[in-house]
């Protein structure tokens, strides 16, 4: 047993979320096993973990570096809030859950970069992979798919990676015990979406937009056609980026169109 399974499962007694835990060794994405699962009935508030993935998945169809031991690779199965067809405030929900998460344990504030990226000291600590499916029972399931980097030294990010991303343990020099950080994440994650729930949407998309630091900066943003630069004056509800560019002309982008963001000091 690599995780601590009793110590999870006894703090999240009788809650919307960690009803169900799945605890993996290895696997090749939890999003893809989570989908699997969907398919044999598994619902909402499920939880998948795994110590390591063979084929985590990054979003522009880029992989997911998870190695054993270091982190937490974790999918959730959410039900979508209301009626809305977009996995949009659950997405909101899991990014703001992992934000306030990691200002509990540790002293320098996260920022999210839209849409979907938190970053700690500039370089990114965690991303959310959100992916919609429907099962016979549910039209309007949402695998949200957490990958957090928490005990990896620099050494153990491949070179590539070692100038963008970061871990809990680079930023504050101590290793932390991974299950006291799933806890957190999952008792947050319950919070923010009762409070989806009970507040709607908009409530979150506010909380959100507070730790986003992505509005005011200039920013080229590359979509698989051609790329945008300018300032980026306003994140809309749904999720989409309002940009002036060098004309005084606004343009908006929606995250699905994006393959990349890149942020740059004028
Ligand atoms: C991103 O590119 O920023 C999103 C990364 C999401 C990674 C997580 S790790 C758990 C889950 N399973 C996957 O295959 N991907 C997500």
């Amino acid at each position: 047993m690599v995780f601590n399974e009793e110590m999870i499962r006894d703090s999240l007694r009788e809650r919307l979320i960690g009803g169900d835990i799945f605890f993996l060794e290895t696997v090749d994405s939890t999003n893809t096993y989570t989908q699997e699962l969907i398919r044999k009935g598994a619902g909402g508030g499920s939880v998948i973990i795994a110590d390591h993935q063979s084929k985590g998945k990054g979003r522009f169809g880029r992989s997911w570096f998870s190695p054993a031991g270091t982190g937490l690779w974790m999918s959730v199965i959410l039900k979508g809030i209301g009626n809305e067809t977009s996995a949009n405030t659950v997405n909101y929900v899991c990014i703001l859950s992992v934000v306030e998460a990691i200002n509990d344990l540790i002293s320098i504030k996260s920022e999210i970069k839209w849409p979907n990226d938190i970053l700690l000291n500039k370089k990114k600590i965690c991303g959310v992979l959100s992916e919609m499916v429907s099962s016979e029972n549910e039209k309007n399931l949402v695998i949200a798919g957490i990958g957090l980097n928490i005990n990896q030294t620099l050494d153990d990010f491949p070179a590539e990676l070692r100038e963008i991303a970061t871990s809990l343990r680079i930023i504050s020099g101590s290793e932390y015990v991974r299950e006291e950080v799933i806890i957190k994440i999952l008792k947050s994650l319950e919070k923010n979406y009762r409070l989806a729930i009970d507040e709607g949407t908009d409530f979150i998309f506010k909380k959100w937009l507070k730790q986003c630091t992505t509005v005011g900066k200039k920013v080229r943003v590359v979509t698989s056609e051609r790329h945008f630069d300018g300032i980026a004056e306003a994140v809309k509800p749904d999720g989409r980026l309002v940009l002036r560019d060098e004309k005084n002309e606004i343009k908006e982008v929606t995250p699905i169109d994006i393959i990349q963001i890149i942020e740059y000091i004028s």
